[in-house]
């Protein structure tokens, strides 16, 4: 999701909405008789609904993703609007109804809880800015990753039958074998779905060093348009690798929000469960 023009007003509103709540806590703590508001008050009760409300919808995002896009729901776009600028407007409700204090233990944890779930939304939405133009800049033949394992296919099975036309035409045994051994080692090894740590065609410029050394070998036309192709192949598999590298970024954020977010919702039920019976 990109932070544009259009999220102006869910912006202001969040502000106006968050800023009102604080001052009107403060008017109250101002007016409240005996030294200003505490734990347990009405006041600081209806802050404390109003924030849980608003996590709950944004834990709601959840349950949207399976189902269908049945018309009453609205749009995902309006819900993830939602989510984004209602879950901070929820910390600082959160913050009035704790009266800025971290509480015992487990009000403690909570509210740590409840920064690292908002702390983590924060970096995932920064990285939703950011990682999508860097994937534009530095990936020139972007590729759907769904369709990986079917490219990488096709691109061995084009460069086997090239590499068999080419060592067919080498007379000289000592080529034969460099090629096959460049080939087989080093060059198809990198054309697989999973990765060779530490190839050297993981490096832009040691790769042309090395496709430019074996293209020394002597040999006919068959070797010279296989290594231009087989060069092209690898050029394009660290396009994708490097792809790859920043979709798993883009997503890996989510295996930190999202276990915080089930974590909230437990130690949420567990707070009202002992302010409701201790
Ligand atoms: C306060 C309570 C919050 C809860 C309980 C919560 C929970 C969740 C959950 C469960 C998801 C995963 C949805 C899914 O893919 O199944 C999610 C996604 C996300 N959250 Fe939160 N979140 C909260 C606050 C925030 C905040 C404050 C931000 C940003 C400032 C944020 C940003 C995001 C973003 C960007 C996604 C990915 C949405 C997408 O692109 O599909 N979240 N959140």
């Amino acid at each position: 999701m990109l932070i544009d023009h259009t999220h102006r007003s869910w912006i202001v509103g969040t502000f106006a909405v968050g800023m009102g709540a604080v001052t009107l806590y403060f008017v109250l703590d101002y007016f409240t008789p005996g030294g200003g508001l505490r734990g347990g008050d009405t006041v600081g009760l209806w802050y404390g609904v109003a924030g849980s409300a608003l996590m709950v919808f944004a834990g709601l995002i959840s349950a949207l993703r399976r189902l269908p896009s049945w018309w009453f729901l609205g749009q995902r776009r309006v819900w993830l609007r939602g989510h984004v600028w209602l879950g901070l407007l929820s910390g600082v409700l959160i913050l009035c109804h704790s009266h800025f204090r971290m509480g015992g233990p487990l009000e403690f944890l909570l509210m740590v809880v409840v920064f690292l779930v908002i702390g983590s939304g924060i970096l995932g939405l920064l990285l939703q800015q950011f990682i999508p133009a860097l994937i534009r800049e530095q990936v020139e033949s972007e590729a759907p990753l769904s369709q990986l394992d079917e490219i990488l296919l096709r691109m061995r099975d084009q460069s086997d039958d090239l590499y068999s036309k080419a060592v067919g035409e080498l007379a000289d045994e000592v080529a034969r074998l460099r090629v096959q051994g460049f080939y087989l080692e080093t060059a198809r090894p990198w054309l697989s779905e999973v990765l060779p740590v530490d190839s050297p065609i993981a490096h832009a410029p040691i790769s042309r060093e090395i496709f430019a050394q074996t293209a020394k070998i002597q040999g006919g036309p068959n070797l010279m348009a296989f290594l231009t192709r087989l060069e092209g192949y690898c050029n394009e598999r660290r396009q994708l690798a490097r792809q790859q590298q920043l979709h798993k970024i883009l997503h890996t954020w989510l295996l930190i929000h999202v276990p915080l977010s089930v974590m909230l919702l437990i130690l949420g039920i567990a707070h009202v469960i002992t302010a409701l019976y201790w």
